[in-house]
C-alpha cells in the first residue's frame, strides 16, 4: 500500500510547490483525482452540489461520515479532509471534539475542516491538542452565509480586512496544519500568506497562497446553479452527460439499443474474412 500524504507533510508545504486540493463526496471520483490531488476535502458543499440545498445549513455529521467514507475507500494516496457540518462544533469545544472524534473514527479520515477565525480558535486548540489535525477556513464562510448578507467577497474594506488577517493569525496559532482562505481580494490574500507561517489554501484569494482548491464539479462544469468568479470551468461534462441521454433516449424507443452483442443466448454472427 502506498503511504498517503500526511497533514504533517502538508504543514511542512509553505512557500513550497503548491498544495493541490479538490473536493470529493463519492468513491469513484475520489479514485480518478487521488494520483494527481495531494488533498481531498469532502465539503460540505455537498448539500447543494450533490443534494441541490441552497446553501450547506442542513448538512448533518451523518452525511459527511457516508460521503467520508466513501472517498476514504477510493482514495489511498491523498490526504483526506472532511468537513465539520453547521452546528456540529460551535456550541462549545466538547460538542467539537464529540462529532470531529466521531468523524474520524468512522470514515477513517486525516483531519477535519470548520469555518471561523478568532472565535473558534480555543475549539481549535481544543482538538489539535487532543490527536484531531484541524484544516482552517476563513474569509468567506458559507455557513455563514445568512449573518454575512449573502455569498460576498471579503476584506474589501479596512475594518474587514484586518478581521481576516487576525482569523488567519489566530487560527495559525491554535494549531491549524492548513488553511483555506475563500473568496477575499487578492491583495489581502498576498499579504495573510506572507504574515502566516501556515500553509494558505486560496478558493478565490490569489496566485500567491500556498496551495489552491476548487470543487470538483463546478471545474468540471457539473454544477450550473450558479458559477462563483473564482471557478475556472476546465470541461463542460453537464452537457455531454445530456447528450447521452438524449440519445440513449432515442435508441430505446427506436428499439435499437440494445443490439445483439448486449443480450445473452444470441451466438455472435460468423466471422466472415476480409478480402
Ligand atoms: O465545502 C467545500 O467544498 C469547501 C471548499 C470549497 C473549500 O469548503
Ligand atoms: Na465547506
Amino acid at each position: 500500500t502506498i503511504k498517503r500524504v500526511s497533514t504533517r507533510d502538508l504543514r511542512a508545504r509553505k512557500g513550497g510547490v503548491p498544495i493541490v486540493c479538490l473536493t470529493a463526496y463519492t468513491a469513484p471520483m475520489a479514485q480518478f483525482l487521488d494520483p494527481h490531488v495531494d488533498l481531498l476535502l469532502v465539503g460540505d458543499s455537498l448539500g447543494m452540489v450533490v443534494y441541490g440545498m441552497d446553501t450547506t445549513l442542513a448538512v448533518t455529521v451523518d452525511m459527511m461520515i457516508n460521503h467520508g467514507k466513501a472517498v476514504v475507500r477510493g482514495s489511498q494516496h491523498a490526504c483526506v479532509v472532511v468537513d465539520m457540518p453547521f452546528a456540529s462544533y460551535q456550541e462549545s469545544r466538547e460538542q467539537a471534539f464529540r462529532n470531529a472524534a466521531r468523524i474520524m473514527a468512522e470514515t477513517g479520515c486525516a483531519a477535519v475542516k470548520l469555518e471561523g477565525g478568532t472565535e473558534l480558535a480555543d475549539t481549535i486548540h481544543f482538538l489539535t491538542e487532543r490527536g484531531i489535525p484541524v484544516m482552517g477556513h476563513i474569509g468567506l464562510k458559507p455557513q455563514s452565509v445568512h449573518a454575512a448578507g449573502g455569498f460576498r467577497a471579503h476584506g474589501r474594506d479596512a475594518a474587514e480586512a484586518a478581521r481576516v488577517m487576525a482569523d488567519a493569525k489566530a487560527v495559525a496559532e491554535a494549531g491549524c496544519f492548513n488553511i483555506v482562505l475563500e473568496g477575499t481580494v487578492e491583495g489581502l490574500s498576498r499579504e495573510i500568506t506572507a504574515a502566516v507561517e501556515v500553509p494558505i489554501i486560496g478558493i478565490g484569494a490569489s496566485p500567491a497562497c500556498d496551495g489552491q482548491v476548487l470543487v470538483t464539479e463546478d471545474v468540471l462544469g457539473l454544477f450550473s446553479a450558479f458559477k462563483p468568479k473564482f471557478v475556472k470551468r476546465y470541461a463542460d461534462l453537464g452537457s455531454q452527460i445530456s447528450t447521452v441521454a438524449a440519445q440513449y433516449a432515442e435508441e430505446v424507443r427506436a428499439r435499437t439499443f440494445p443490439a445483439d452483442e448486449h443480450c445473452f443466448g444470441i451466438p455472435a454472427k460468423p466471422r466472415v474474412l476480409e478480402v
